[in-house]
């Protein structure tokens, strides 16, 4: 069940990131924020004290039509307020500002959603592949892009990697709260992209050593991602097709955050006998992603049209449940996460005298 941003907002258990919400609720409002951002008015009022008309005017980049329609929008939106003429941050802007990378990150993810649902919303519905030939979203996430390391490949990867990556960021927690990470040594993030998950699980837990296995151009720029973090060292990047390749051996916990779901159900059942055939017996097999599409009793917000562009591919947990049941799994345990939307986790043990169905 899809909780409204209010319920979730007065919800102390709910992490205080979901706050950023708020503030892309709708797309003028998406927009207003995204050009005061690119304007430093955000900026201006953040590190500066409340400020006039007259003083924004001095130091924004606006026509004085335009900065008076902006500053409207913005209070009309809950990011700005007065106080007798001077403008400032409201508290619950101020609070949100607290997760700009992430805020920032989804205001260009809705963007770039956006144009693919203006355009192309018939055919999501009616046609989900030709939707998908369409779709810049697509075109954006083409992994075809991450195989060959070429200066063009790698900003095209870049570029969709800075979003995977800051939604982990703030998603990981969750999973790392809901599974006991300690209890294993050796981890095997499949789709592991820049290494996020990986660096958030051995922040957390300073026996565990971590491999990610991912396409070469995302394996490159994940190196480069993890290079300051004292984790790193014990975080390895394993090139390959998950798809196609020997995946590597010796983990007691295998991983896959957020990637099943790009496959249909065949490939899914060979990703996971290959994972299930490369875990030590004994091991964990963990399952984190998001659960079907809901819009929820407040309707649909401008911020999840990007997860709605990728609806027909979120399933629920019952392919994974039985992939891991076909694979002679024991300990299959689901458990939900409220988040902005339902994620959910899957795990199992693999018996330690498993016998694997080809
Ligand atoms: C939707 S992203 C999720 C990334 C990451 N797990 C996360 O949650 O942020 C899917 C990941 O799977 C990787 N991937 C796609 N096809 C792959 C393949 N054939 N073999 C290995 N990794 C693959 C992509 O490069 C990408 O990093």
């Amino acid at each position: 069940m899809v909780r409204s941003d209010m319920e979730r907002r007065n919800d102390d258990s709910m992490p205080g990131y979901l706050c950023v919400d708020e503030f892309i609720k709708d797309m003028v409002a998406a927009r207003a924020l995204t050009t005061a951002f690119e304007l430093k008015l955000i900026d201006f009022l953040a590190f500066g004290p409340p400020a006039t008309f007259d003083d924004l005017k001095k130091s924004v980049l606006s026509t004085h039509s335009g900065l008076k329609l902006l500053l409207k929008l913005l209070v009309d939106s809950g990011v700005l307020e007065t106080d007798s003429d001077r403008y400032l941050l409201t508290p619950g802007f101020s609070a949100a500002l607290e997760y700009r990378d992430l805020l920032l990150t989804k205001l260009e993810f809705s963007h770039i959603a956006a144009h693919d649902f203006i355009d192309s919303f018939s055919f999501l519905t009616a046609d989900p592949l030709e939707f998908m030939k369409r779709a810049g979203m697509f075109r954006l996430f083409n992994y075809g892009n991450a195989l060959e390391n070429t200066p063009e490949n790698r900003k095209q990867t870049a570029r969709w990697m800075r979003i995977t990556t800051m939604l982990t960021r703030y998603e990981a927690p969750a999973c790392l709260s809901l599974h006991n990470f300690a209890q294993h040594v050796r981890m095997l993030d499949i789709g592991g992209n820049s290494g996020e998950f990986a660096l958030q699980a051995c922040r957390a837990n300073p026996e565990l050593q971590a491999t990610v296995f991912d396409l070469p151009v995302v394996c490159d720029i994940g190196h480069d991602h993890l290079r300051t973090e004292p984790e790193s060292a014990r975080i390895h990047f394993v090139t390959g097709n998950a798809r196609a390749d020997d995946l590597p051996a010796g983990f007691d916990l295998i991983t896959f955050k957020s990637m099943l779901h790009d496959w249909p159900d065949e490939v899914v059942r060979t990703l996971l006998y290959k994972a299930c055939n490369a875990l030590e017996p004994g091991g964990k097999l963990l399952i984190f992603e998001r659960g079907p599409f809901e819009t929820g009793e407040a309707g649909l917000s401008y911020s999840n049209i990007p997860i709605l562009l990728f609806a027909h591919t979120l399933r629920s947990p019952d392919l994974y449940i039985e992939c891991l049941e076909e694979n002679d799994f024991h300990q299959i345990r689901v458990q939900w996460i409220d988040l902005e939307m339902p994620f959910f986790i899957v795990t199992g043990v693999k018996k330690t005298d498993a016998v694997l169905q080809c």
